[in-house]
Order: structure tokens, then C-alpha cells, then sequence
């Protein structure tokens, strides 16, 4: 695996202290780090993403032991889903304290935290010492980045120092769980389902929020722009993915297709990718794979739509929502 070197992770930590930004990679996705404690540094996250400045970002913490800095009236199911899956891809909304600046929440009163599992995540972490404020590295709206290379493409000069790691393990970003309501809300689905946290709760979370038709999501990840690729995104049914595409040839359209289980049909003008069959590999390739569509500038990206089922939920979130963002289905508000 790709690796800095512990003098690059000597600099980027320096860096950090110096208030400058550092992506860096993670189990999910690359973030795009700064000093959580440092307002003037927090503001450039914003300037690199585009992002605006009320959607709140995660603090990644270098363990456990750090929650009670930045967390107060911390549940006992939070210590308990801490205990159990972190380091990991789950992300916990709790109460924040009074050293959390307004700048990490958008002035919210909870704050999302979460130990990554990545060896040079964790090593940058322990480096610095502190809480690292992290989105994806990504510019507001776009994909997040799965490897070094995307970061750069994207955020360039934006950003003072890119750790490369090689591919991310999981490729979507991490499970967000609302701990701060009384029950748990999931917020944003990934890796760790819903199953395996209501294991741990002794109850299972209440849906995402974005399928509850809230009007206002608290996640800037439900907005429907989110996750989308720049190419028009559509989701056709297996059974239909062929008349489909047949229609689109006939309209003298070359389309990119993500496939499950349907085979290229012989002279087929459109360009194929074979994704996994299992949720896990289709997670690690989805993001790469809409980057090189993008790159590819072809007109319409075609996805045979994922089966149903628990381990496909973060699949068919991050599809759905790239379909609503691309605007071929503006009046599809199921997200
Ligand atoms: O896997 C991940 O979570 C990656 C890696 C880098 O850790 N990070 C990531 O960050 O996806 P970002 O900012 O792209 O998405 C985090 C989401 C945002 O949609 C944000 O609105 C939400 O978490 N969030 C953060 N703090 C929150 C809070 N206090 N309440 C509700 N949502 C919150
Ligand atoms: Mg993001």
C-alpha cells in the first residue's frame, strides 16, 4: 500500500498547527483537514470546498479517550457504539462542548465525531495530537474523492499538502448517527447498517432522514445535489436496462452503463463497466468509476438499479442522490 513517510507525517501535522489545510485519507473517503480548535484555519476549508458555511463538518479524533473534549452528555449507547465500531466508519451527532467552535457546526448545538480507521488517518491524528475537522475532500456538491489523485484534480493549490494512501477501503462515506434526540436517527447510511447498530442500541435507528421527508435536512449530504456526478444520471430497472439503452442508441445516444448483472448485448455502441456484484465491491469502485464517466464526457450515465435489501442501502442512497443532483429526475423528491 501507498504510505508516507512518518517525516511527511511529521509536516502535515506542522502544517496543521500552522493553521493550513491537509487532506488525508481515510477508510471511507479522503477528508480535507484542519485544526479543529482554529477558526481562521476552519474558514479555509470553506473557501477550498465552496462549501457554505452552515453545513457542519465531522471532527475525526485519534481515539476514544478524546470524546469527552468535544462531547457532553454522552449516552451510554454512544460509549457503547464507540466502543464497539471505532476505529470505524460511523460517525455519532452528540451534544458538543464549549471548546467545539460555531465554525465546526454552523452554530448547531451537537457536533459529529468519529475515529477513523486508516493507518495514516490515525498516525496523523496522533501526530498532531488534537481534533481534526475533516469533509470530504471535495469541491461542495461534487464527488468525494476515493484517491490522492482526485483530490488533487479537484482542490489543487486549495490545498498545502495531500497524504497519499492509495485507494480508499470503502469508498462512500461513513454512517451518520444522530445520538443527540433521545433515539437514534440515521442520517446518513454506509458501511455499518442499520442492523449491526441496533444490535449494539437495542433498538434499531429511525430511517435517514432524507426518506422521512424533512424540510429542512440537517445533513447537507441529503440535499439532493449531493454526491453527483457532473454527467446526467439515470436509474433504470434491471428487466428494462436494455430496451432502454436500445432507445437511447436509436436517439444517436452513446450512454456510460453501470451494470450489475446485465452483460454488454453484442454491438453495443455504449461504454460498459461490469460493477461487483456485492454491495462492498460496488462501494469501493462507485465514486472512481463516476469520475472516469465524467471524464469521458459522455451525455447520460446509465445504472442498472441495485437489488434491494440492507446491505445495498448506502449503494442505492449515494445512486439516488446522484441521480436527483444531476436533474434528470427533479420531480423525484423520494430522497
Ligand atoms: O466518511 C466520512 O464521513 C468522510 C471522511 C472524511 O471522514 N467525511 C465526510 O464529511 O463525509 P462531509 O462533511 O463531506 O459529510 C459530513 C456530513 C455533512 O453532510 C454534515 O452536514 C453532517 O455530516 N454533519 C456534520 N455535523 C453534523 C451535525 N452536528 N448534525 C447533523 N449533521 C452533521
Ligand atoms: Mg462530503
Amino acid at each position: 500500500m501507498t504510505s508516507p513517510t512518518s517525516q511527511e507525517i511529521a509536516e502535515a501535522a506542522a502544517l496543521l498547527r500552522a493553521g493550513e489545510l491537509v487532506a488525508f485519507p481515510t477508510e471511507t473517503v479522503y477528508g480535507l483537514g484542519a485544526d479543529a480548535e482554529n477558526p481562521a484555519a476552519l474558514a479555509k476549508i470553506f473557501a477550498a470546498k465552496g462549501r457554505p458555511a452552515d453545513h457542519p463538518l465531522i471532527i475525526h479524533l485519534p481515539g476514544i479517550e478524546h470524546l469527552s473534549r468535544w462531547a457532553r452528555d454522552i449516552p451510554g449507547t454512544a460509549l457503547a457504539l464507540a466502543d464497539a465500531f471505532w476505529p470505524g466508519p460511523l460517525t455519532l451527532i452528540l451534544e458538543r462542548t464549549a471548546i467545539v467552535p460555531d465554525a465546526v457546526t454552523g452554530g448547531q448545538s451537537t457536533v459529529g465525531l468519529r475515529v477513523p480507521d486508516h493507518p495514516v488517518a490515525l498516525a496523523l491524528l496522533s501526530a498532531f495530537g488534537g481534533g481534526i475537522a475533516a469533509p470530504s475532500a471535495n469541491r461542495y456538491g461534487r464527488i468525494s474523492p476515493t484517491t490522492a489523485g482526485h483530490v488533487r484534480d479537484e482542490l489543487g493549490d486549495r490545498v498545502s499538502m495531500v497524504l497519499d494512501g492509495g485507494a480508499c477501503e470503502i469508498g462512500i462515506e461513513s454512517t451518520i448517527l444522530d445520538l443527540s434526540r433521545g433515539s437514534p436517527v440515521l442520517l446518513r447510511p454506509g458501511a455499518i447498517g442499520a442492523e449491526r447498530i441496533a444490535v449494539v442500541c437495542g433498538q434499531a435507528p429511525a430511517l435517514p432522514a432524507s426518506q422521512q421527508r424533512q424540510p429542512a435536512p440537517r445533513v447537507s449530504g441529503s440535499h439532493s445535489a449531493h454526491y453527483a456526478p457532473t454527467t446526467p444520471l439515470r436509474i433504470v430497472a434491471s428487466d428494462r436496462l436494455h430496451d432502454y439503452l436500445d432507445a437511447q442508441q436509436h436517439a444517436g445516444l452513446c450512454c456510460a452503463v453501470l451494470a450489475r448483472s446485465r452483460a454488454t448485448p453484442a454491438g453495443s455502441p455504449h461504454r460498459w463497466r461490469m460493477m461487483s456484484s456485492d454491495p462492498v465491491g460496488y462501494a469501493h469502485d462507485l465514486y472512481a468509476v463516476m469520475r472516469d464517466f465524467d471524464a469521458a464526457s459522455v451525455k447520460l450515465i446509465v445504472v442498472e438499479a441495485p437489488p434491494g435489501g440492507e446491505g445495498w442501502q448506502a449503494v442505492a442512497d449515494r445512486l439516488q442522490r446522484a441521480s436527483a443532483g444531476s436533474g434528470m429526475d427533479a420531480d423525484d423528491d423520494r430522497l
